[in-house]
């Protein structure tokens, strides 16, 4: 089950697939300088670095240890080096994010959401998520990253001051729109925050459709709303935000094309095809992995070993799968598998966050501005004239993604009325009935100080929970919750812990202060609508339905609605002090055990306002400093 507006993007995407010419050429496996080691031909039986997962952390950390050129990496990945213009292709954003090419796994029915069941998506394949992913490049503000430190004490270097050159001078490179297109439609950004030394790159459709000009400037009539000079300033409001694409080729750019292809070295081997199920422990201390390799007829398990560290890099949901399989996670659980329990450590698999989503559709009845996306299926013309500039130049609507202008508020802007009371509420829960019955008193803890953090935060004009991305059509579409408080688990399935996959509960709206917030977020959209300029444009609201307005009906309508997951999933191996449900401290070691880091988008203790793919390379890229300051 996918979520509504994939439905929606999918549609104005067809139109492409049907294009000899709109497809990014492939790059033929040749072009890998790197060692690929097919079937595991001159797997060496020991690396300095052994990283388990070839997605967005993991290469960018093996490309950063390995350019020294003498220390040894191997990157082991459950899925392939896929060449496919599905995946380079930029327009649509979502081209490549079927079943093919990443896990597709069902939760459990959810109670609060009718006992809809939810899926997670994430990549698997040389890149990761960041091969499927939808490019938009996006940061959270600096309220998100100072709240990660505030759980250590005020010297963490886990802020946004900390992250920032990280964000600048490393993670992604960026490059200005066209002076035509920004003219075209008022794109402002602010060089300052950005870098351009990375070979991950962040740039600009050749085109813009012209409403959205209008629909930013619509925000102006809100009191409150912000336009910061820049999608990377660390500050909530209204802005323009580039897209993971190469400028030059405009295709997809992401971690195998930044941190794996073209790349030299001969101590740098990725291994594909191969999925680790072990972490091998010696008192205390990981000194290898072992891994699954399925040869034509049969499975062999093999190991390898690492001189220095075990780096997993698995994600949100197969990281703490990981280290549970290797006996470290909560002892009731391991128990339960049958695993011996190496390392108590009750917050694997806790803490699990993604960002639910709406769909939502407000009509402005009266919209006649063109061309507009839906020209693209339904004016041939249109089309045609598309699809000509794409073949000749590369340029119009084709090198488009999912969009480049959003609003990103905080409680005080969208609910000023609301916004104390939701707060108070949230201060005075009884937190351990948002959590499961026997949650360990660490991980409570944990839950109860974020808590106290998420109420200041619903206080603050710069912790933005409404996410609105503007499409330049005539009707509003998907709407995120930036900052939800429900907390889910992943967790090994103890009937079969090493072959199926882990067992994910997103536990939606079991803290109820969600249905408030998002509430306040469907109200707001409305208010987009029916109380600022475009009031002009005949808004007719249809989803929800016209008469439903109440909070306790908007509340019946959500739980029939909304999805989950935004395909974000974060916070299963936190970064917390072990007495608050910690899995790896500022260092991203995992607690009780020597030579063992986790960098991946797991370790966010809360997620960021924001899309999590460029704060997962500056996670990565300052995991790199930190292993590197220890060899
Ligand atoms: C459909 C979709 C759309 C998204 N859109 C955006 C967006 O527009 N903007 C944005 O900022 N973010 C977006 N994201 C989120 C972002 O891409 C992720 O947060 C980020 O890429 C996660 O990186 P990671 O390193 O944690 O994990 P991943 O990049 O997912 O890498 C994990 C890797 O580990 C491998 N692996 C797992 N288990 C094992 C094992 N046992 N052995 C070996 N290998 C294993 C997997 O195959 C995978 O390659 C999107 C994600 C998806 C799925
Ligand atoms: C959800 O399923 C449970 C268990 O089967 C059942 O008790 C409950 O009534 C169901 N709730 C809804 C809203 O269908
Ligand atoms: C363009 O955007 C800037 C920055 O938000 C704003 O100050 C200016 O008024 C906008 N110009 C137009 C013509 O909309
Ligand atoms: C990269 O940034 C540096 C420092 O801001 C600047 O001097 C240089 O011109 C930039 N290079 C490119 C290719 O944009
Ligand atoms: C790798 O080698 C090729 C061919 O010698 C060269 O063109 C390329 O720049 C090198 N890449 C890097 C990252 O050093
Ligand atoms: C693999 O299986 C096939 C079909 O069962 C068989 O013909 C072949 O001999 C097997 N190969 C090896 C190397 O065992
Ligand atoms: C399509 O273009 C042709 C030629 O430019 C023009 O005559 C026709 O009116 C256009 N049709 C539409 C629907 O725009
Ligand atoms: C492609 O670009 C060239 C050079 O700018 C221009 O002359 C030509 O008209 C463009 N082609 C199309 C179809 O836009
Ligand atoms: C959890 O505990 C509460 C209160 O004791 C009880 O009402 C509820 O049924 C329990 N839930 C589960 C799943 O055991
Ligand atoms: C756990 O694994 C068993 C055996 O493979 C399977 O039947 C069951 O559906 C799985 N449970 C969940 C919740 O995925
Ligand atoms: C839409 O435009 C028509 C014609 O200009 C006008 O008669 C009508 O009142 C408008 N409808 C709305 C809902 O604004």
């Amino acid at each position: 089950m996918l979520p509504s507006f994939v439905f929606s993007l999918a549609l104005w995407a067809t139109p492409i697939s049907g294009t000899a010419h709109s497809a990014g050429i492939p790059i033929p496996r040749s072009g890998l300088h790197t060692r690929l080691l097919h079937g595991g031909h001159n797997l060496q039986s020991s690396y300095d670095y052994v990283i388990v997962g070839a997605g967005t952390s993991g290469l960018t950390v093996a490309d950063r240890l390995s350019e020294d050129g003498k220390s040894t990496v191997l990157v082991i990945e459950n899925g392939q080096v896929v060449d496919s213009p599905r995946i380079s292709q930029v327009f649509s954003g979502v081209a490549a994010m079927g079943p093919t090419w990443s896990y597709q796994i069902n939760s459990v029915p959810q109670p609060n959401m009718n006992n809809r069941s939810a899926t997670v998506v994430v990549g698997k394949l040389v890149g990761g998520s960041s091969a499927i992913n939808a490019m938009m490049t996006i940061r959270g503000t600096s309220d998100d990253y100072d709240r990660w430190g505030s759980f250590f004490g005020k010297d963490s270097s886990w802020s946004w001051e900390g992250l920032l050159p990280y964000f600048k001078k490393k993670a992604v490179a960026f490059s200005p729109p066209g002076d035509a297109v920004a003219k075209s439609v008022n794109i402002t950004w602010d060089t300052s925050y950005w870098g351009n030394s990375s070979r991950v790159h962040t740039s600009w459709p050749r085109f813009q459709w012209p409403a959205l000009e209008a629909q930013v400037e619509a925000f102006r009539d809100i009191p409150g709303v912000e336009f910061p000079p820049d999608s990377g300033s660390g500050k909530a409001g209204v802005y323009w935000f580039p897209t993971f694409m190469d400028p030059d080729k405009v295709e997809r750019s992401y971690a195998r094309t930044g941190h794996f292809e073209g790349l030299n070295g001969t101590n740098f081997d990725v291994l594909t095809e191969s999925k680790v199920t072990n972490i091998l422990l010696n008192d205390g201390v990981a000194t290898g992995v072992s891994f699954e390799q399925k040869t034509r007829n049969s499975t062999t398990i093999v190991t390898v070993k690492a001189n220095k560290e075990v780096i997993i890099a698995a994600g949100a949901i197969h990281s703490p799968q990981l280290l549970q399989q290797s006996g470290i996670g909560p002892s009731a659980l391991l128990e339960a598998a049958g695993i011996d329990t190496v390392v108590d450590l009750p917050g694997v698999g806790q803490n699990f966050q993604d960002h639910p989503m709406v769909f939502t559709s407000v009509v402005l009845q009266n919209f006649s501005v063109h061309p507009n996306p839906t020209d693209m299926y339904s004016n041939q013309n249109f089309s045609a004239w598309a699809q000509e500039l794409w073949r000749a130049n590369k340029t119009g609507p084709y090198s488009l993604g999912v969009g480049n202008a959003a609003a990103w508020l905080g409680m005080p802007v969208i609910a000023p009325d609301r916004f104390e009371e939701i707060a108070s509420k949230l201060e005075k829960l009884d937190y351990a009935t948002s959590l499961p019955n026997g949650t360990h008193p660490t991980v409570l803890a944990g839950y109860k100080a974020q808590m106290k953090n998420m109420a200041a935060a619903i206080r603050s004009p710069n912790t933005a929970f409404y996410n609105h991305v503007l499409t330049g059509a005539a009707s509003s579409g998907t709407i995120v919750d930036l900052h939800p408080l429900s907390r889910g688990t992943v967790n090994i399935n103890t009937t079969d812990p090493f072959k199926s996959e882990p067992v994910v509960d997103y536990r939606a709206l079991t803290n109820p202060v969600d249905l408030d917030i998002m509430v306040e977020i469907v109200r707001f959209t409305k208010r987009y609508y029916f109380e600022t300029r475009l009031r002009d444009l005949g808004p007719r609201q249809l989803q929800p339905p016209d008469s439903v307005n109440e909070p306790e009906d908007l509340k019946g309508f959500l739980s029939q609605s909304v999805n989950p997951s935004y395909f974000h999933p974060v916070g299963t191996c936190a970064m917390m002090p072990r007495e608050l449900g910690g899995v790896v401290d500022e260092q991203l070691k995992v607690y009780g055990v020597k030579r063992l880091r986790v960098v991946d988008a797991s370790i966010m203790p809360v997620l960021v306002g924001a899309n999590t793919c460029q704060t997962t390379y500056a996670i990565a890229e300052k995991a790199a400093d930190l292993i590197k300051a220890d060899a």
